[in-house]
C-alpha cells in the first residue's frame, strides 16, 4: 500500500494537503461554535464550507486550465516511461541548460535538472506554476529547477541547449519556426510524441524524437 502511495504520489505533499485540510477545518468548527451550534453541527457546517470554497478556487481556477489549449497543449503529464526516453535521447552534459516549454506540474524540469547544469519550465497555468514549485521543494533542487510563469510563444529561448516539449499536432508547425529562430546551431530538441512539419528527426524512441538544429 504504502509503496503504491509512493509510486504515485509525493508523500510530503499528500501529507501537507491533508494537514491543510484539517487545520482549515478546525478553524471553520471553531467559527461555528462561537455562533452557537453544538459540535456536530460545528463539524458538519465547516465540512460544508471547506467544500463550498474549494468548488469556488476549483471554478475560479478553471479559466487557467482552458486557456492554454488555446495557446498551447491541455494539460497531460508525461509517463514516467516516456521521460526516461526524453533523458536517453537528450544524452544531457554537466554544462547543459535545459528548458520544457510547457512544464506543466515540473516532472519533467525535475528530471532533466538532476543531470544538468540548470532546467527551466515555462507555464502558463498559474496553477501547475504553484505545484511545480512544491514539487521542486520537495525534491531539493531550488537551486538548479526554475519555472517561470509566461508563455513559451513571448519566451526567449536562444541560452538553452535542451529543448523538451510535450505539445499538440496544431502548434508544432509555428513551433519548429519560433524553435529555428530562437536556438543556436547544435542544440537538441526533444518531443514527446509530437512531431515537427518539416524536420528530421536524428533518433527516434517509442513515441519520443530527437532533433538536432543546423
Ligand atoms: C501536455 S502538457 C505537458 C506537461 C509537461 N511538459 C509534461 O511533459 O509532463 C502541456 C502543458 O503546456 C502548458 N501550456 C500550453 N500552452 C502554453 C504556452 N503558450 N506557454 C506555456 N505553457 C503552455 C499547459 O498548461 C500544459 O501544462
Amino acid at each position: 500500500m504504502m509503496l503504491f502511495l509512493k509510486k504515485y504520489f509525493n508523500l510530503k505533499l499528500v501529507f501537507l494537503t491533508l494537514l491543510q485540510i484539517v487545520v482549515l477545518v478546525f478553524v471553520f468548527s471553531f467559527f461555528f461554535l462561537s455562533i452557537g451550534a453544538n459540535f456536530p453541527q460545528a463539524i458538519l457546517g465547516a465540512v460544508i464550507v471547506f467544500l463550498l470554497f474549494y468548488l469556488l478556487f476549483r471554478l475560479l481556477m478553471l479559466p487557467f486550465f482552458i486557456f492554454p489549449q488555446i495557446k498551447g497543449a491541455v494539460y497531460v503529464p508525461s509517463s514516467d516511461e516516456r521521460i526516461k526516453d526524453m533523458l536517453e535521447l537528450a544524452q544531457l552534459k554537466k554544462n547543459d541548460v535545459a528548458c520544457d516549454i510547457g512544464s506543466g506540474d515540473g516532472r519533467v524540469v525535475i528530471e532533466l535538472a538532476k543531470h544538468c547544469k540548470e532546467a527551466h519550465g515555462v507555464e502558463l497555468n498559474p496553477v501547475l506554476v504553484q505545484r511545480s514549485e512544491k514539487n521542486i521543494k520537495a525534491a531539493n533542487l531550488e537551486k538548479k529547477a526554475k519555472i517561470f510563469w509566461k508563455s513559451f510563444w513571448d519566451t526567449d529561448l536562444s541560452e538553452y541547449d535542451v529543448i523538451t516539449v510535450y505539445g499538440i499536432n496544431y502548434i508544432m508547425k509555428n513551433l519548429e519556426k519560433k524553435l529555428e529562430q530562437d536556438l543556436k546551431p547544435g542544440a537538441r530538441v526533444i518531443s514527446n510524441y509530437f512531431v515537427f512539419p518539416n524536420w528530421k528527426p536524428v533518433k527516434k524512441k517509442n513515441d519520443v524524437y530527437l532533433y538536432v538544429m543546423k
